[in-house]
């Protein structure tokens, strides 16, 4: 039987620290602050919003959201995300994934200042992350890295396999845990054999949107599970990607979907956005 990993008591540990930086910042008149874009509605986008937002209250992180109709034009989104990397108040920028189809989104992370970038999209982070320079790594790797080092799981040199190669999680996920010296296969929606690329791996990382697409047959004993999904079973009920009753018995670590990696991921952004205001501020 797993240890299953509490995401939620090590997100409200993490969050409860960074409440005392941000208190020792405002001693000294600095308030962070984060600027939030959404373009559209979109409804899993607004839950998300909110979360961060209640996320920064409790924290003493000043939050401004900007709410953009579908029918702004790429020039006006640059246009704002400008504004807001020349306003000194704002120590993070994050625009809100996803954006309506007629819009480049890559081109407006593009455009968030490297400095503000608190998701690491910006081309500069993620070359940061592949060359082990200093920056800001995505916030869902993030904290995937900091349960493996709060539940002192080993990744030297094991076998990781990623479902999933977003530029949101599946990619820098793979550069973290090289970065840990683990040997990484990426796994995708035309990979040919999931089973066979999945069955030896000693840590399983999916982040793949599909309900149950990890089976407790498709699994070693003794592997370590992180589940990255969000999918709703037949009774509308939030679920991960993997069988979690089948599979917590054959694991050694999971983390059960909710409260494991999606809190971890809210407290990732508030720890870069602490460490963005603590940068622009030479602390
Ligand atoms: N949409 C889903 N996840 C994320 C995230 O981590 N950051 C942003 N900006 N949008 C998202």
């Amino acid at each position: 039987m797993a240890v299953i990993i509490d995401g939620k008591s090590l997100a409200k540990e993490i969050r409860e620290n960074l409440k005392k930086e941000a208190e020792k910042l405002r001693d000294k008149g600095i308030i962070p602050h984060l600027a939030v874009i959404m373009v559209g509605d979109n409804d899993a986008s607004k839950v998300y919003v909110r979360n961060k937002s209640r996320a920064c209250e409790e924290i003493g992180i000043e939050f401004k959201e900007y709410l953009l109709p579908s029918t702004t034009k790429q020039s006006e989104l640059i246009e704002l995300i400008k504004k807001l990397n020349e306003d000194k108040k704002v120590n993070g920028i994050l625009l809100q994934s996803p954006i309506p189809k007629p819009l480049n989104i890559q081109k407006a992370f593009n455009t968030i200042s490297p400095e503000k970038d608190v998701d690491g999209f910006n081309p500069y982070n993620v070359g940061n992350l592949c060359i082990g320079q200093d920056g800001f790594i995505p916030c869902t790797p993030l904290g995937i890295m900091k349960m493996f080092e709060k539940y002192n799981i080993d990744i030297d040199g094991k076998k990781v396999a990623i479902i999933g190669r977003s530029n949101i999680v599946g990619k820098p996920m793979a550069q973290c845990m090289l970065a840990k010296n683990a040997t990484v296969t990426i796994c995708h929606s035309r990979t040919r054999e999931l089973k066979k690329e999945v069955k030896d791996a000693d840590i399983i990382i999916s982040a793949s949107g599909k309900r149950n697409i990890v089976t407790s047959d498709m699994v070693k004993d003794e592997v370590v599970i992180i589940d990255v999904g969000m999918n709703r079973n037949d009774e509308g009920k939030l679920c991960g990607d993997v069988d979690f009753e089948k599979i917590k018995e054959k694991a050694s670590y999971i983390t059960p979907v909710p409260g494991g990696v999606g809190p971890m991921t809210i407290a990732m952004l508030m720890e870069n956005v602490i460490k963005a205001t603590k940068k622009q501020n030479n602390f």
